[in-house]
């Protein structure tokens, strides 16, 4: 509404409320000059009256939009900051001087840097002088010392004012979404060190297995020739060559086997503390006297289920990695045993990608007093061949972790330069593990000089070929079978006959487990020795329960498949 009809408007509605009170008075009449005088100086009264009502009413108005623009201030989730070019705080909201831990009133006037943490300070300023210099929007992101709260990372957003001599900035604590991006980033960074360990380990099983079979057809050829030449022939030594050759490789293969987590596992109830006392006499050989042990060993631990000869495995290569990190310099390393509760929250906390069931943990850790490692370092020591010793060859921690991994346990690693370094070892408890073996059947009476016949079950024909040879030496009547479903139905025509089957795990068509099973449909007695280069933990555990003969891991030689037989067979009268 324009000036003049607004005052139009004022003196109509004046003269309303004026005309209500002098109706009695009758209509103005042109002669009537006192009255019209009074009359007018009433209207300009009335008029004046309604503006300062409406005065009231604006300012009344005001005043509440201003109590809701402070509230909305102050109270935003967001710190509100007017900042000079310098960085001077001109004003800020509430929830700003809450931010930087300090009083508003203390906060204006000083400068935003002097609460930036020291390496920012430079971010902060290169930010400032993007503002100023005209960028229409710009964002930073720093770490503010907030009194106790210790630092936290705001991002501040900012575009300046008019007239450019200051800038509005928006401040918010991002510190919580930081942190869980950098756990989820760390997370998935160990997903990705598990999953190339994994595959690693799968490789490293595979090729074992392999060679395995290879080796055992080299070693066999290699014994049969050697048991067949004459003690005085020159082809002895070259024969032995290839024979201590292929021992080293096996040796190497079974080194490859356990840090794939597949190698060969004989599960007992273990006490974890015990266990680590009869090593004692071990380690002290093992790690030089300069490197002084202390054990820490909890008595009355519950047992766990585990491989008596990997577990120990485990803890030597650890202690000499300590003894080693210990050097010349000489050190402290301390052996401790405990056992606590472990719930699922406590284990992805400590090792998020292995999926472990929570309950009860026995805990083992070796610290030594050491070098300690850089993080570069940290990094890439469980990878297979990973070495910064000149002597080393990289697979003692590989191997500990395949140990770790195959009893469902969890392993990690604290360490830093010059501070030394500690490995800390959870191996779950086993309520089952205190259980006492099957018992083993009554020996049968038989004829000690019957010839026993074995039936052997390999799908590799080379080593099926030196496998009949070498039990053929050794006046056994040999059945071959080229895999699972051809030894069942060997088995099935011949069973009065079959005094013992030689049984490989890994094979098509029907692998040994299912064999096995299918085996013991036909007779429930049924006498199998399990071969393998290449042993699935399970089945492992099936043989502590005592339900197999024996197991004769890949490659065997000629002596070691006589002493594996004689055991199994003690019953039978050999
Ligand atoms: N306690 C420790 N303190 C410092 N560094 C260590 C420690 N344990 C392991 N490391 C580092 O991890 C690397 C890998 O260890 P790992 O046991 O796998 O192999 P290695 O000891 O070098 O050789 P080996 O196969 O003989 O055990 C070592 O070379 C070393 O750099
Ligand atoms: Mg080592």
């Amino acid at each position: 509404m324009k000036r003049e009809e607004a005052a139009d408007e004022l003196r109509r509605r004046a003269e309303g409320r004026l005309g209500e009170a002098c109706k009695a008075e009758g209509p103005l009449r042109e002669e009537d000059g006192d009255r019209r005088l009074v009359h007018e100086l009433q209207v300009h009264q009335i008029e004046l009256e309604m503006q300062n009502e409406e005065l009231q009413r604006a300012r009344d108005a005001a005043e509440e939009a201003l109590a809701l623009y402070t509230e909305l201030y102050d109270f935003a989730p967001v710190g509100y900051l007017t900042l000079g070019p310098d960085g001077t705080i001109l004003r800020l909201n509430l929830a700003g001087a809450r931010l930087l831990r300090a009083e508003r009133t203390r906060l204006v006037g000083r400068r935003l840097g002097l609460f930036v943490a020291e390496p920012d300070r430079l971010v902060l300023a290169a930010f400032l002088g993007k503002v100023f210099g005209g960028k229409a929007l710009e964002a930073c992101e720093v770490s503010v010392n907030a009194g106790d709260a210790g630092p936290r990372v705001v991002s501040l957003e900012a575009s300046t004012l008019e007239g450019g001599q200051a800038c509005r900035a928006v401040m918010i604590d991002i510190t919580d979404r930081r942190h869980a991006e950098w756990e989820r980033l760390a997370v998935e960074r160990r997903l990705l060190q598990s999953q190339k360990l994994e595959s690693l380990g799968v490789l490293a099983g595979g090729i074992a297995h392999v060679f395995n079979n290879l080796l055992l057809v080299i070693q066999g050829n290699a014994d049969l020739t050697l048991s067949e030449l004459p003690l005085d022939s020159p082809l002895r030594e070259s024969l032995l060559g290839i024979t201590q050759a292929s021992n080293r490789a096996a040796a190497l293969c079974a080194h490859m086997l356990t840090y794939s987590g597949r190698g060969r596992f004989f599960m007992k109830p273990l006490d974890l503390s015990k266990l680590v006392a009869d090593l004692v006499q071990l380690l002290n050989l093992s790690i030089p006297k300069k490197a002084k042990l202390h054990l820490n060993l909890e008595q009355g631990l519950p047992p766990m289920l585990g491989d008596l000869g990997q577990v120990s495995q485990a803890i030597m290569n650890l202690a000499i990695n300590a003894a080693e990190a210990i050097g010349q310099e000489g050190g402290e390393i301390t052996v401790t045993t405990g056992f606590r509760e472990c719930s699922s929250a406590d284990l992805s906390e400590v090792c998020p990608e292995w999926d472990l069931t929570p309950g009860t943990f026995l805990t083992l850790s070796v610290s030594d007093t050491g070098s300690g490692m850089d993080a570069a370092t940290r990094k890439r020591i469980f990878e297979p061949f990973f070495t910064t010793r000149f002597i080393g060859r990289g697979l003692g921690l590989s191997a500990v972790l395949g140990i770790v991994h195959a009893h469902k346990g969890a392993l990690t690693v604290e360490s830093e330069p010059g501070r030394g370094t500690t490995f800390r070892v959870l191996f779950p408890a086993s309520e089952a593990a205190g259980r006492v073996d099957g018992a083993t059947e009554a020996a049968e009476e038989v004829d000690p000089l019957r010839v026993f016949t074995i039936l052997l079950v390999d799908d590799d024909e080379a080593v099926l070929a030196v496998g009949a040879r070498m039990l053929e030496k050794q006046e056994f009547r040999v059945l071959t079978a080229a895999d699972g479903r051809e030894a069942v139905e060997i088995y099935r025509q011949n069973r009065d006959e079959i005094d013992m089957v030689l049984l490989d795990l890994t094979m098509p068509r029907m692998d040994g487990v299912e064999a096995l099973r299918e085996l013991r449909r036909l007779n429930p007695k049924v006498r199998v020795i399990l071969v393998s280069g290449y042993t699935e933990e399970d089945v492992a555990s099936r043989l502590a329960e005592g339900e197999t003969f024996g197991f004769l891991p890949k490659p065997y030689s000629s002596a070691e498949l006589r002493g594996c037989l004689a055991v199994a067979l003690k019953g039978l009268g050999r």
